[in-house]
Order: C-alpha cells, then sequence, then structure tokens
C-alpha cells in the first residue's frame, strides 16, 4: 500500500483547481528537486521507469547492431527496453555478495559491438559501480544505470542514478510513487537535452521535430505526487531500513541480505535466501496470513521472448537465485508486531524444515 498522506491530496487538489493537468511548471520543479536529491545537474521526468531506459538508451545513441550488456537477474523490462530500443541485451551473471551483475565478467563479454553497460541496482542494493564505471571508461562505452528499484541509495558517498545516466521508476510499489512514473539522471547536458526532445516526439520548438520521439511526458498530477513523496523519501527509507535491520537481527535458517560497507541498501526488497524448500516456506507464511513475494522465479535470458528470440546462455547463479529468493514484507508501514509476526513464522518454519541457509 502507497503510503499517501494530506500533503499528496492538497498536491493533487491543486493541480485540479490549476487547470494545468498536462507537462508544465510542476514537472520542472520535480525535477530540479529530483536532481538535487541525486546530486546531479540535469533530471527528464517521464511516464514510467521503462519510458527512462528506452529514451535514456535512445538518447546515448544505442539502436539498431548495438549490444547493450545486461543482468539476467532483474525485471523484464530492464531487456525489454534495450530490444525497444533496436538493440540486443547481453547478459552477464550476477555474484554472490549482492545478486548484481559481477563486474569480474563483464570485460570478457565486450565486443565491437558494445554500446553501453546497464547494471541494475538489484532489489535497492548498489552494484559495485566503481568497477563498473572504471570498466566503462576504458573500453569507451556509456553507462546506463537501472536504479528503478533504488531511488536514495548510494555507493561510496555517491547516489545511484549520477554514475552514469541513471533510470527511475516511481510505479505504485516503489519507495516513492507517483502511481506511474519516471526520472532520467545525468551530468551530461547534451543527454538531458536528447532526451527532453524524444519525451516529445522530438520537438524542439511546438510542431517543429528534429528526431523520432514518443509521447513520454509526465503529468502535473504526477508530478505534484512526486514532490509531496520527494518530501518524505528519506523517512520512508529509514523506516525500511529500520524494517530490515530488526530482521535481519531476528531472523533464523536463512540468508538474509548483506550491505556493502560504505553503500546504503534502501531495501525496495528483503529479500532471504533459502537454500531448499523456498516455495513450502512461502506456502506457510501465506497460512499465517503473510504475503511474500519472488523477484524473480524465471531469470530474463529464460523468458519465453528470449528463449524464442534464440538466447541459450547459462548463467548458473541468476538461475539458482530464481529457485531461493524470497522476499519479506519490510514496507515503512509495518507496526513492530507485524515484524514480530513474520520472524516468529519463518523460525518456526525453519526450525520445522531443521534449519538450513545461514
Ligand atoms: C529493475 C526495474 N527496471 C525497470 C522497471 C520498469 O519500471 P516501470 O514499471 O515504471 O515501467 C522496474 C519496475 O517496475 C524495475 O524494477
Amino acid at each position: 500500500m502507497p503510503l499517501m498522506g494530506e500533503e499528496e491530496k492538497r498536491a493533487v487538489l491543486g493541480v485540479l483547481e490549476s487547470g494545468q493537468l498536462a507537462q508544465g511548471p510542476r514537472v520542472r520543479e520535480f525535477e530540479e528537486s529530483f536532481a538535487r536529491m541525486c546530486g546531479v545537474r540535469e533530471a527528464v521526468a517521464v511516464s514510467s521507469g521503462t519510458a527512462a531506459l528506452v529514451v535514456a538508451l535512445l538518447a546515448h545513441g544505442v539502436g539498431v547492431g548495438d549490444e547493450i550488456i545486461t543482468t539476467p537477474f532483474s525485471f523484464v523490462a530492464t531487456a525489454n527496453a534495450v530490444l525497444l530500443a533496436g538493440a540486443r541485451p547481453v547478459f552477464v551473471d550476477v555474484r554472490e555478495e549482492d545478486f548484481n551483475i559481477d563486474p569480474a565478467l563483464i570485460e570478457s563479454r565486450i565486443t565491437p559491438r558494445t554500446k553501453a553497460l546497464l547494471p541494475v541496482h538489484l532489489y535497492g542494493h548498489p552494484c559495485d559501480m566503481e568497477s563498473i564505471a572504471a570498466i566503462a571508461a576504458r573500453h569507451g562505452l556509456a553507462l546506463i544505470e537501472d536504479a528503478c528499484q533504488a531511488v536514495g541509495a548510494s555507493a561510496a558517498g555517491r547516489k545511484v542514478g549520477s554514475f552514469g545516466t541513471g533510470c527511475f521508476s516511481f510505479y505504485a510499489t516503489k519507495n516513492m510513487t507517483t502511481g506511474e512514473g519516471g526520472m532520467i539522471t545525468t551530468d551530461d547536458p547534451s543527454v538531458a537535452e536528447k532526451a527532453r526532445r524524444i519525451r516529445d516526439h522530438g520537438q524542439v520548438e511546438r510542431y517543429e521535430s528534429e528526431l523520432l520521439g514518443y509521447n513520454f511526458r509526465m503529468t502535473e498530477l504526477a508530478a505534484a505526487l512526486g514532490l509531496a513523496q520527494l518530501g518524505k523519501l528519506e523517512s520512508f527509507i529509514e523506516g525500511r531500513r529500520a524494517n530490515a535491520q530488526y530482521l535481519s537481527e531476528h531472523l533464523q535458517g536463512v540468508q538474509t541480505p548483506g550491505e556493502r560497507p560504505g553503500f546504503r541498501h534502501v531495501y525496495h526488497q528483503y529479500t532471504v535466501r533459502v537454500a531448499a524448500g523456498r516455495d513450502e516456506l512461502a506456502g506457510r507464511l501465506r497460512e499465517d496470513g503473510i504475503e511474500t513475494g519472488v523477484f524473480y522465479s524465471v531469470p530474463i535470458h529464460r523468458q519465453p521472448l528470449y528463449r524464442g528470440l534464440g538466447y541459450r546462455d547459462s548463467l548458473p547463479l541468476a538461475e539458482r537465485l530464481s529457485q531461493e529468493v524470497l522476499s519479506l514484507p519490510v514496507h515503512p508501514g509495518l507496526s513492530r508486531a507485524d515484524l514480530e509476526a513474520v520472524v516468529a513464522s519463518v523460525n518456526r518454519s525453519a526450525v520445522t524444515a531443521g534449519g538450513g541457509g545461514g
């Protein structure tokens, strides 16, 4: 359940009373506030995280014949955006530490056709951005961050979305939401300028189109919600982090998520690893009234769409994780009693199953 308060209600009513519903001054204000939060020069608001990815790829000149290196262990939108831009995703397996793309495996997949790296900050834990940015620089590749799950996260003191071109989602379940919505962040004014045009049918002046684009504009209603939610982002994140800490201190029999030193995990998902019997554990939690999620039960290269496109990669860790991950409730609206119920249910189940994990 998204946390919506009086601020959001007043903000949306204000838009309705203003008479300006489509992209206007509130979108601009939301972009400026978001850029400040990320520590970047420019932000471009769009209609979804998927739109942010497609526009970011196109703004970097990605097109037919290009290869984009990314992770197979993400929401399918990450790779679909690459296909929609006319390019081909190349999948590199993830690493044990944080389930994010393994920088040590990237260089072996770079070819003369590689145009960009597209790491995903899965569940809200940043990728190893220093290593990944160094690889991109060494090979002259664009760096696009899928930060759709990681708004407000940071690595080595820098916010995600500030290492390369950042792509964010404000879908209803995200750590801050506008219902549907997205944002592109960049320090490069030419990327921002191109993204603004692609968002709006390539127009510079009204009715003067220079390049092919879409209608991926954000509404004033969404921007008003976004501004109100952005003001609460820190408290939402701190709520999630406190809940995650409680769970990690009390859960038994499962592998709890780690946080790399110097990194800030924003726990879009609190995901444990269950060595055996993940689906049985989820079933027992459901009997206790606790909803869990599996993100993702099929890695992208194993999706029917990608099998049909000829993908036959073997990516062992992504494939194993898809059988072992389980996301537990971590929402900032949870009470202490809710958290105690989650812990009691998991630990009871783990005892019944004879422990495991670690
Ligand atoms: C990792 C990742 N990439 C991309 C997206 C796409 O965002 P949206 O649903 O706003 O299009 C999402 C979220 O849904 C996501 O979790």
